[in-house]
């Protein structure tokens, strides 16, 4: 592919509401990120991806916007926006933010002039039907109805996810025209680019009929029939060329449901998106995304297939975004690596394995100090609306509550939302005050002061990484290079990269075992080590347990 200055970066995920309190409110704000920018640059990322900060009454945490023009007042105003710019592109970091334009919150004016005059052009900005009877089945990605009807009258809108967050009609050229004006005002104010959210939801399947349904609640997924339809390209593309393509900007889609053999038009040359994020690998332990509670078995072997599937298919058109966390997912260490979760080597080794993947890297915050996921002892001590309803779905389906808060515990949104530990104080140096979600109990041994000078730590271990990728001598490799699976034992996850001049191979132990793993071509040097020894002979190399090595050979 022809090379994008979007190739080289290195990304860090901020969930604003619970990096840095600034202001002694108990909630993470705009100055809060700017007084960490030093720990971020000796981090070495090169651009923030920062969740939504926009007008909202956080229904869903930001993703429910009722203003696209001004800032949730509790995390700071347009001037904070602009200095975190500033500042931050002195340091060498770009921003990128949140772009939410599959649904509004049901608080923002056009739907509430919507709702109050029916007769309004604001009523067709939303999908509202008529009638005395629920429309369909669909069931919304937070369960129940994807239906909420309107008090007074004969009438329901269509929300995929909250019902706080109804759909905008995407149909309506007006609606998109609005839209595109919106992208293109935040892009001129200075931000590199966007996360898009849930992209591709906004095309419903027309017909609106009900389908067989796949639940005892007598309901249908409505991904099924809301996302991914036919049609979706034209608005995609529509989108992308008023918006995206006239400011050369990255965007990184959210976009679950597209098919290996579809990535040519969102992600090839002429695709919608400069990224997409492939889940696959991420929902391994259950049976979907939207369904905790079917958890499924799953393998080394079967996270090697993900991966490599994805990555070789990702290298026929384009360009990967590589993930292990991020704010809907649950810690990495706890969802991959289960007992060893806290194990130093197998956090670094799982580190080393998805960070040299062909693609931009991005790293969510406190992925860089291991963290794990937090336990809940009841339903009432989570705050995503997600885990709530997840909760109630298990129950209904068969479980007890016992299983339906151990599935819960295992897949919560909030796992990855605690407060930030920056240190073992009181609540781990994030705030003085009562954080608006509880800390997760091991601040007081996993945080950023236990880490910054400790040359061992994940911390330290992590930028290594970054800066081998970004600034080594195999910079030409670690970021362009090809991928190949090598062929490995089943507890070993191995690829190669090669470059004109260079080939490194990769080698990740995910067992606590001595594992002999063949390498048929000549080893020259180690290029990166979790552990103190690297052992190898001539096309042999024994791997310690949850060893990870980068090897140049001839
Ligand atoms: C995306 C976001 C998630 C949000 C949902 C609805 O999946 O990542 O956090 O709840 O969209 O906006
Ligand atoms: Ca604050």
């Amino acid at each position: 592919m022809k090379r994008q200055w979007w190739q080289k970066e290195v990304v860090y995920q901020i969930y604003p509401k619970s990096f840095k309190d600034s202001n002694h409110d108990g909630i993470g704000d705009i100055q809060g990120i700017i007084s960490k920018l030093n720990y971020l640059q000796e981090l070495g990322v090169t651009m923030l991806w920062i969740c939504p900060i926009f007008q909202s009454p956080m229904d869903d945490n930001g993703y429910d916007i009722s203003d696209y023009f001004s800032l949730a007042p509790e995390f700071g105003t347009m001037d904070d926006l602009k200095q975190l710019i500033d500042e931050a592109k002195i340091k060498g970091i770009k921003i990128i933010l949140d772009l939410v334009i599959n649904h509004t919150s049901d608080e923002h004016p056009w739907f509430q002039e919507a709702l109050k005059n029916p007769n309004s052009k604001y009523h067709d900005f939303y999908i509202f039907k008529q009638g005395t009877q629920i429309p369909n089945n669909w069931r919304s990605v937070f369960g129940t109805s994807v239906w909420e009807k309107i008090k007074g009258r004969d009438e329901y809108y269509l929300h995929c996810f909250g019902k706080k967050q109804p759909d905008l009609n995407w149909e309506n050229p007006e609606v998109r025209k609005t839209l595109y004006e919106m992208v293109n005002q935040w892009l001129d104010f200075g931000i590199a680019g966007f996360r898009v959210d849930a992209i591709t939801f906004i095309k419903k399947d027309q017909s609106y009929q009900s389908r067989k349904s796949d639940g005892v609640d007598h309901l249908v997924k409505c991904t099924k029939t809301c996302r991914n339809q036919p049609g979706i390209d034209k608005f995609l593309k529509e989108l992308k060329e008023n918006t995206f393509e006239t400011h050369h900007c990255v965007t990184v889609a959210e976009a679950p449901g597209v098919q290996y053999d579809e990535l040519d038009d969102f992600i090839g040359d002429q695709g919608y998106f400069s990224m997409i994020f492939d889940f696959k690998h991420a929902d391994l332990d259950v049976a979907s995304g939207s369904e905790w509670f079917k958890r499924v078995d799953w393998t080394i072997k079967d996270l090697n297939t993900r991966i490599m599937t994805s990555q070789l298919a990702i290298q026929k058109v384009g360009w990967a975004a590589n993930f292990i966390e991020n704010h809907d997912q649950p810690r990495a260490t706890t969802k991959y690596l289960k007992t060893f979760a806290e194990h130093k080597d197998a956090v670094k080794m799982m580190g080393a394995m998805y960070f040299f993947l062909r693609g931009t890297p991005f790293i969510y915050q406190g992925q860089e100090l291991g963290m794990i996921n937090a336990t809940r002892n009841s339903i009432e001590e989570f705050n995503d609306i997600s885990s709530v309803d997840q909760y109630h779905r298990s129950i209904q389906e068969g479980c007890t509550q016992q299983e339906a808060l151990h599935y819960i515990n295992l897949r919560s949104r909030d796992n990855t939302r605690t407060p930030f530990p920056w240190n073992d104080e009181i609540y781990g140096g994030f705030s003085d005050q009562t954080p608006w979600l509880a800390m997760n109990d091991s601040y007081t041994r996993i945080n950023v002061e236990a880490q910054q000078y400790d040359k061992e730590s994940v911390l330290s271990f992590y930028k290594d990484m970054i800066t081998l990728r970004q600034h080594s001598k195999y910079q030409e490799c670690l970021i362009y290079g090809d991928i190949e699976p090598i062929k490995s034992h089943e507890k070993v996850i191995a690829y190669k990269r090669t470059s004109n001049y260079e080939c490194i191979h990769c080698y990740f132990n995910f067992s606590d075992e001595v594992i002999s793993q063949t390498c048929t071509s000549n080893i020259k040097t180690v290029v990166l080590n979790n552990l103190k020894h690297a052992e190898y002979k001539e096309h042999t190399i024994i791997l310690q347990p949850f060893q990870a090595l980068l090897i140049e050979v001839e």
